[in-house]
């Protein structure tokens, strides 16, 4: 009898999709619980799109992309991020997911360690999982914005013998914004130990407060792979549009990973992408606006409820404290399903550090988000009373 192989059979879903299938059939469920952005792809976006499949993008691209996609990209990098490259040095991909996972493939081997942020996106721990690699989480302080703590995170790079660092700011789940002397040290850490560090760059033009730094930026960084998506700054998740820049010789190596992954991205979604990052930029910056006045207004909600863990200054999401009433934050968002309709993200899902915790995504229209986290507040002062 043929088996499938073990590591995945024993992977871990995502709690994410628990929460989702537990709702569905339901429509009296508010949704907090996915980072999907709840506007439409703006319509110069989708016009580029159809354009483009009615005149003749409809073949296999180069593994890297079109070269022309790639020159935008590359004007971009260096007008948004600072990051100088040159078309060979860029690989386009199906979303940031593709392009993470093409790079850890290029950079470990089965066994290699790979150090995630704990609370981080559950897709992390899964990707190692599907390369045989192994993880160590290295923890984010909720009582400093959550950042990293980086006095034990460079222990772990010099005792875990780990051979990327894995980072990702603006957060998810957190909404931490690293400030410039942090992406500075995590470059120094990640040079220092003979590392790679993997930039998951998908929500850098969703910042509040404060400035992106890309780490590829910072002098010395010289083994830094830095990913970008399209999928959050212009609300195009299905388009499956991301890409991937660092060391020529690394990319090159990341582009043959490409071919028996996904050959290349879709020509389409390249053309279209190439609109949105040529184009008229007022769409981010409305959509952007939009995620920041949510998030004012869901602060308040949870500073007055006493839940408030930290205030996002950055990607879509905040974080619940509901330790009140338990550690188990799958308990809690299962119970929060089927007593008040609201679909929330177990913390535990992002990390061992989540217990106690949920998530709520801002990417969720104003008068549902209001409501749900509402509704999340009276319960957790009626269940810690109980
Ligand atoms: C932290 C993080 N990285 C990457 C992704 C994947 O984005 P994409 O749609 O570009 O694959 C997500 C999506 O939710 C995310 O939260």
């Amino acid at each position: 009898m043929p088996l499938p192989a073990e590591r995945i059979r024993l992977m871990k879903r995502s709690g994410i999709r628990e929460i989702m299938d537990l709702a569905s059939g339901r429509d009296d469920v508010l949704h907090l619980e996915v980072g999907q952005p709840d506007f439409a792809t703006p319509h110069h976006i989708v016009e580029a799109g159809c354009r483009a499949a009615r005149s003749g993008f409809t073949t296999y691209t180069a593994n890297k992309g079109l070269v022309e996609v790639r020159e935008s990209i590359v004007a971009k990098l260096d007008r948004v991020n600072g990051i100088a490259a040159e078309p060979e040095d860029v690989v386009i991909t199906a979303g940031a997911v593709n392009a993470l996972v093409e790079c850890l493939a290029t950079l470990v081997s089965p066994g290699d360690a790979i150090l995630i942020p704990d609370p981080g996106w559950p897709n992390y721990q899964m990707m190692a999982d599907v390369l045989s690699a192994r993880t160590v989480h290295y923890p984010l302080v909720p009582e400093q914005q959550f950042v990293p703590d980086l006095v034990r995170l460079e222990e772990l790079a010099r005792t875990s013998g780990a051979k990327v660092l894995l980072v990702n700011s603006p957060g998810n789940p957190t909404g931490a914004v690293f400030p410039r002397w942090v992406v500075e040290r995590l470059v120094e850490i990640t040079e220092r130990h003979g590392m790679y560090l993997v930039s998951d760059e998908c929500y850098e033009q969703i910042v509040f407060d404060d400035e992106h730094v890309s780490p590829a930026s910072i002098q010395g960084a010289q083994h830094v792979l830095s990913v970008f998506s399209l999928s959050k700054s212009y609300a195009m998740t299905g388009w499956r549009m991301g890409y991937v820049t660092g060391p020529r010789e690394t990319i090159d190596l990341v582009a043959k990973v490409q071919e028996p992954m996904i050959s290349c991205a879709t020509a389409i979604a390249q053309k279209a992408g190439q609109a949105a990052l040529d184009g008229d930029q007022a769409c981010v910056t409305e959509m952007v606006g939009a995620y920041q006045a949510r998030r004012d207004l869901v602060v308040d909600i949870l500073r007055q409820g006493k839940l408030l863990i930290s205030v996002p200054r950055g990607a879509f999401y905040i974080m619940a404290d509901v330790s009140a009433v338990g550690s188990d934050s799958y308990a809690f968002a299962r119970r929060l399903i089927q007593d008040r309709a609201v679909a929330v993200a177990p913390g535990e899902t992002f990390g061992p550090s989540g217990a106690g915790k949920v998530r709520l995504s801002l990417a969720t229209a104003t008068p549902e988000l209001c409501e749900g986290a509402q509704r999340l507040v009276d319960a957790v002062a009626q269940w810690r009373a109980s």
